[in-house]
């Protein structure tokens, strides 16, 4: 190509062009901090969990037997009686459909993915995760007030994403089934 630069396309020279780069790496320093500071601020102010605890799991044989099989998903009373929660995650479905929930008892929420990459919140709540494929997602809160929320996929995960979505019900303790819960997985799925 022909020379097309022209005299006022150049680069400042000098000590114009340092007083330039000084700004643009003040400025750049500035977002990063910055950013840093919401990231902080945020996981502080909201209580957000990173998924961080690294546990893997063999998400192509989820449906054949071990932790995520069919039958054990859904929610448990553990014999400390705190409510434990299994949950797949699939193009386009989280299975169960329906959590359901005792109100004031912490809940430790375990995903996989039998798939893709997907993600999940739970409306009105710190619950925010994503489910990565070959690893477990472990999720505890404590749902304070009865009612039905909703928890969407909110990781892109193909053309069903906007469709994949579970109803998260929230009971009063006396509500619950917790003697059932003790023995087999329940759920509000129909
Ligand atoms: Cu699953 Cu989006």
């Amino acid at each position: 190509m022909a020379e097309t630069l022209h005299s006022d396309q150049q680069p400042p020279h000098g000590e114009a062009g340092e007083r330039v780069e000084r700004l643009w790496a003040r400025s750049m320093t500035a977002s990063i901090v910055v950013l840093i500071g919401v990231i902080v601020f945020t996981s502080a102010h909201w209580g957000l969990h990173p998924p961080s605890r690294l546990e893997t799991i063999d998400s192509t044989t989820l449906h054949q037997g071990g932790e995520f099989s069919e039958a054990n998903l859904g929610t448990f009373i553990a014999p400390d009686g705190s409510a434990v929660v299994r949950l797949v995650a699939q193009q386009y479905a989280f299975v169960p459909s329906c959590v359901l929930v005792p109100a004031g008892v912490p809940v430790t929420m375990r995903l996989a993915s039998a798939d893709v990459v997907h993600g999940f919140l739970i409306q009105g709540t710190n619950v925010n995760a994503m489910v990565v494929p070959g690893y477990v997602t472990t999720v505890s809160t404590t749902f304070q007030e009865a009612g039905d929320r909703l928890m969407p996929c909110h990781e892109f995960c193909g053309v069903g994403h906007q469709a994949m979505w579970a109803h998260v019900r929230i009971v009063d303790a006396k509500q619950f089934p917790f003697e059932d819960a003790k023995a087999k997985a329940v759920s509000c799925a129909g």
